[in-house]
């Protein structure tokens, strides 16, 4: 027969293990494993005790098995509040290591913008579209005849050496000028005609304010009575929208074969306004296109009549815009892709 003290000092050591344990567990996993080895009803430490039962005098049995029982609740009650306060650790570890800092600066993530070219392109399309312009879309190969002959530059004609040419055959070239887009139209449109045609031109040409491939917009409007005047009151309101309030233009007298009259188009220095200073050369005015009245051959070489009607065309650089209005003095900065340039440019 077993000794009850025996046992009862059994009890009483693995309460003060349990004690001395129980304080100890950081995981739950850990406090699981203990509770079982002491829970388990055939390996556990506890439910082995209740084993004993058998070994002890039958009028001990229901004190001991009420000791066992009472250090059984004990236990369960002990895992209980462990798990409780586990659980709690547990979840608040999770929540720190989930929680978010909202006062941290935010990261910066790069925005690209569109080109500066393609910037004024778009401005430049906007203005005159909102004067109720239409886009023409010409092409970059053309042949001689749209580029030169039915522009009135005929072969030999000396205004084709001011356009270094890229022949890609005896016939065929990269445009020079947007202007081959104006005979396109003509010969597919009646007048009324009121067209801009944006796009890239190509001329053996190297230096700080010129690059063999730049953008150019050709302007053209025929219809009965159109005049200089037209033409000038039509550049005023583009010059006012794309370089400021109060920027108007002086025409000065110039040449190009296509038109008659033609002109060169300044504008009034819209940094100095007017007064002199290193942009405008001390002048107070700026080169920016070339216009005119449409040579009457011209329009006559597109089947137009040229009594009935009358037209203005220009053709304005859009890289040199986009120079003037930035501050670029080197065309090679619109084309060498540098992120320090291009960033700085967005309007
Ligand atoms: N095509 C000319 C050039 O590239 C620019 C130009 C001048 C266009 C006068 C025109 C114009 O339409 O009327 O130099």
């Amino acid at each position: 027969m077993a000794d009850l003290n025996e046992l009862t000092e059994k009890l009483s050591l693995l309460k003060k293990e349990i004690e001395a344990k129980i304080d100890t567990f950081s995981d739950s996993k850990e406090a699981f494993e203990f509770r079982k080895s002491l829970m388990d009803s055939k390996s556990g430490q506890i439910g082995s005790l209740m084993k004993e039962m058998g070994k002890i005098p039958n009028e001990l049995k229901a004190d001991y098995g009420k000791k066992v029982n009472e250090m059984k609740a004990w236990a369960l009650s002990k895992f209980d509040e462990l798990e409780t306060s586990l659980k709690e650790k547990e979840m608040k570890k999770r929540y720190e290591s989930e929680s978010i800092d909202v006062t941290l600066p935010a990261k910066m993530r790069p925005i690209g913008n569109l080109h500066p070219i393609t910037q004024v392109k778009n401005q430049v399309v906007d203005i005159f579209g909102s004067m109720g312009f239409d886009i023409f879309e010409g092409t970059e190969i053309e042949n001689d005849y749209y580029n030169f002959t039915a522009l009135n530059i005929p072969k030999d004609h000396p205004a084709r050496d001011m356009q270094d040419t890229f022949y890609l055959s005896p016939d065929f070239l990269l445009r020079t000028q947007t202007s081959a887009g104006q005979i396109h139209v003509m010969e597919a449109q009646k007048p009324p005609i009121k067209i801009i045609s944006p796009g890239k031109v190509f001329r053996s040409d190297d230096d700080a304010t010129h690059s063999p491939m730049f953008t150019q917009m050709e302007g053209l409007v025929v219809d009965k009575g159109i005049t200089l005047g037209d033409l000038q009151g039509l550049l005023n309101v583009f010059v006012e929208k794309i370089f400021g309030d109060g920027t108007t233009t002086r025409l000065r007298p110039s040449y190009f074969p296509f038109t008659e009259p033609s002109v060169e188009v300044d504008v009034s220095c819209f940094q100095c306004k007017g007064k002199g200073c290193k942009l405008c050369k001390g002048t107070g005015w700026i080169e920016v296109l070339g216009a005119g009245v449409v040579n009457k051959k011209v329009l006559e070489g597109c089947g137009i009549d040229s009594d009935v009607y009358s037209g203005i065309a220009f053709g304005i650089g859009i890289d040199r815009i986009a120079m003037l209005k930035y501050g670029i003095n080197n065309i090679k900065l619109l084309f060498e892709s540098d992120l320090r340039v291009l960033d700085q440019i967005n309007d």
